[in-house]
This record gives structure tokens, C-alpha cells and sequence, in this order.
């Protein structure tokens, strides 16, 4: 008899444990190697399924769906999604959902490891260390910059700027500034222990200033040549949002001419590519966009995707009850002018 249950596709490993549950309620397609999709393999591998689970490093726009009259559902392992063209997805009549909240204090955590590792000049001392150099070591050897009780910039304060901002204040006693398209309530103000001041001032009075801001052509390089000009010469930069907030040809140059102390990157704008310009720096730190790289986090995230993939598909509840859309209204509101019939079961 033909196996009625929906077709899904993975698009890169993620975690068994975490995939397993699915393979009872769907057939399921995964990829046993890490792989480059390029656009028109992509719209291959979505023609023939009825959903997918994909990674920030699949980019799907009208030019994977063209066509696609099968497809309900793209479920997205992480919280940022500006690899998804939101508006073709919605008007093709595909749900698609992220994966927030569960990352949440894994990413803090490495923003707030990435700012110590940068203004502590870890991983610099590690390579002059490994490199034989200890025998030159002076009082002056690896002198950074404090990060108790300085001044903690953040710009985008949404969940994973408050677990930093928390860190910062209660943890290691800094004063806390934020910036954000909307000032948060005063009692999480209080309860995060930060204050909110405008965007110049931010990068004027932060010795360390950490971007977590989602990525859109209005955040795009908003740290720019100017935006550089206005921070302290002794200030460090984290950036574990997206690098094209960050205009990274400038910040290279602020770096290698002292306009800058040093920076803290997980992102780029050409990933997996680092531009060559930072690649040469001593004083940037530089992680593989690892924000959400634990174990628990990691695992997490894919039983989240899972759980919006299952509701989308009707095999658990039905699209209200996917636990993270971002899309849910409009795409349900298209598939009537499209003609796309979500699955019923
Ligand atoms: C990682 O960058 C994510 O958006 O989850």
C-alpha cells in the first residue's frame, strides 16, 4: 500500500535524538553530510515534499517555490530567519516557523564569552603563548580592558539582549545601556538592569557594545564608518547577530588604525567566508557562528522546528497550535487565492 504519511526533508545533520521522533508520523528525507545547497538544488529538493526542516545557511526565496503547489511548511532551526524571504513564502502559501526562546541563554552566553574573550585578549594571548612567546612575557604583556564595572553597551534588546544585559548588571556589576527600536517597560528595565538611552549615546559612552539586533535592510550596516567614529578608541565591539549589520571593511579599518580596541565576531556578512581584512587582525576574536552551539540548546531547537513542522502538517493539532509561526495569518490567508490545500488528516 502507498505510504500516505507527509514527505519531509532535512537539509543539513542536526540531531538524531531530537529527528527521531518524526520518522513514525512522516517520511522523512535527511542529508547524511553537511552540504552547500546552491538555489536551484534547493527548489529540487523542495518540489517533491510536503515540508522541511532547514538551517540559516538554506536560502529560500520565490525562486525555490516557483511552481511548488506541495510544499505547507519550512521550519526553521534558529531564532533569526532572514535567510527566508518571509513575503514569497506567505504568498505561496507556505507556513514557516524559528525557533526562539530555547536558545535564548545559550546565545548570552556566548555573547557575554565573546566580550570577555575580546577585551581580555584570550584567544591572543593563547596564540602568543602556543607560539613560544612566553619568554618575552612583560608586565605589560596582554593588557586589556576591564569588564567589571565599565560601561555595557547593547544595541537590539530583545531575549537575548536581556540575558546579556542581566549578565552584565547582576553578574559582573557593569552599568547597563541599551538601545532598541522600543524602549522595554520600566519594570523589565529593572528587572534586567538597564537603561535606555538613544543610539548615539550608545556608542558613545559603551566600552564594550554588543549587537543583538535581528538583520533587515534597515539594520543593514548600521555600524558603519560614521557609527565607528562615534565609539570610544578604547572601546571593544561584539557582534553575535548577523554581519551584515556590520560594515566590515570599515570596522577592520577602525581595528588595524586604533579607532577601535578590538571585536568579538560570530557572524559575517559573507559566511562561511571571513573577509581576509579581519582575518589579519590580532586584535578580533573570531568564532564559527556558534551562538546556539550547546548540546541541550542545539537538540532543543530541533524538537522545536519538529513540533511547528508536525502542527503545520496537521499531525499535531493544526496550525494554530504551532508553538512559533511567523507566518501563520498570511500564508493561510494566500493558500485560498493560490489554491493550495493544507493537509488534512
Ligand atoms: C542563529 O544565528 C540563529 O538565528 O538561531
Amino acid at each position: 500500500m502507498a505510504d500516505a504519511r507527509p514527505v519531509v526533508w532535512v537539509s543539513q545533520p542536526l540531531v538524531e535524538a531530537a529527528i527521531a521522533p518524526l520518522r513514525d508520523r512522516v517520511q522523512l528525507h535527511t542529508t547524511d553530510t553537511v552540504t552547500a545547497w546552491t538555489p536551484d538544488q534547493l527548489a529540487e529538493r523542495l518540489a517533491g515534499v510536503d515540508g522541511a526542516i532547514i538551517t540559516l545557511n538554506e536560502r529560500i526565496g520565490a525562486a525555490q517555490l516557483a511552481g511548488n503547489a506541495r510544499l505547507q511548511v519550512i521550519a526553521n532551526v534558529g531564532v533569526g530567519y532572514n535567510n527566508l524571504d518571509v513575503e514569497a513564502l506567505s504568498a505561496a502559501g507556505v507556513l514557516a516557523s524559528n525557533t526562539p526562546d530555547v536558545l535564548t541563554e545559550t546565545t548570552a552566553d556566548l555573547g557575554f564569552a565573546l566580550l570577555m574573550a575580546t577585551a581580555r585578549r584570550i584567544t591572543e594571548a593563547e596564540r602568543w603563548l602556543r607560539e613560544g612567546h612566553w619568554g618575552q612575557w612583560s608586565f605589560q604583556t596582554m593588557l586589556g580592558a576591564d569588564i567589571h564595572g565599565s560601561t555595557l553597551g547593547i544595541l537590539g534588546m530583545g531575549r537575548i539582549g536581556q540575558g546579556i544585559a542581566r549578565r552584565g548588571a547582576h553578574g559582573f556589576g557593569m552599568n547597563v545601556l541599551y538601545h532598541n527600536r522600543s524602549r522595554l517597560p520600566a519594570g523589565t528595565e529593572a528587572a534586567v538592569g538597564a537603561s535606555y538611552v538613544e543610539l548615539d549615546t550608545l556608542l558613545a559612552r559603551a566600552d564594550h557594545l554588543v549587537l543583538v539586533l535581528p538583520y533587515s535592510a534597515s539594520s543593514h550596516h548600521i555600524i558603519d564608518a560614521a557609527a565607528l567614529a562615534k565609539m570610544k578608541p578604547t572601546a571593544t565591539l561584539v557582534n553575535i547577530a548577523r554581519g551584515g549589520i556590520v560594515d566590515e571593511l570599515a570596522l577592520a579599518d577602525a581595528l588595524a588604525h586604533g579607532r577601535l580596541a578590538a571585536a568579538g565576531l560570530d557572524v559575517y556578512e559573507g559566511e562561511p567566508t571571513v573577509r581576509p581584512e579581519l582575518l589579519a587582525l590580532r586584535n578580533v576574536v573570531l568564532t564559527p557562528h556558534i551562538g546556539s552551539a550547546s548540546l541541550g540548546t542545539r537538540t532543543a531547537m530541533v524538537h522545536l522546528a519538529a513540533d511547528n513542522l508536525l502542527a503545520a502538517l496537521g499531525l499535531a493539532g493544526d496550525v494554530s497550535a504551532m508553538p512559533s509561526a511567523i507566518n501563520a495569518d498570511a500564508a493561510l490567508a494566500a493558500r485560498a487565492t493560490v489554491g493550495k490545500k493544507g493537509v488534512k488528516r
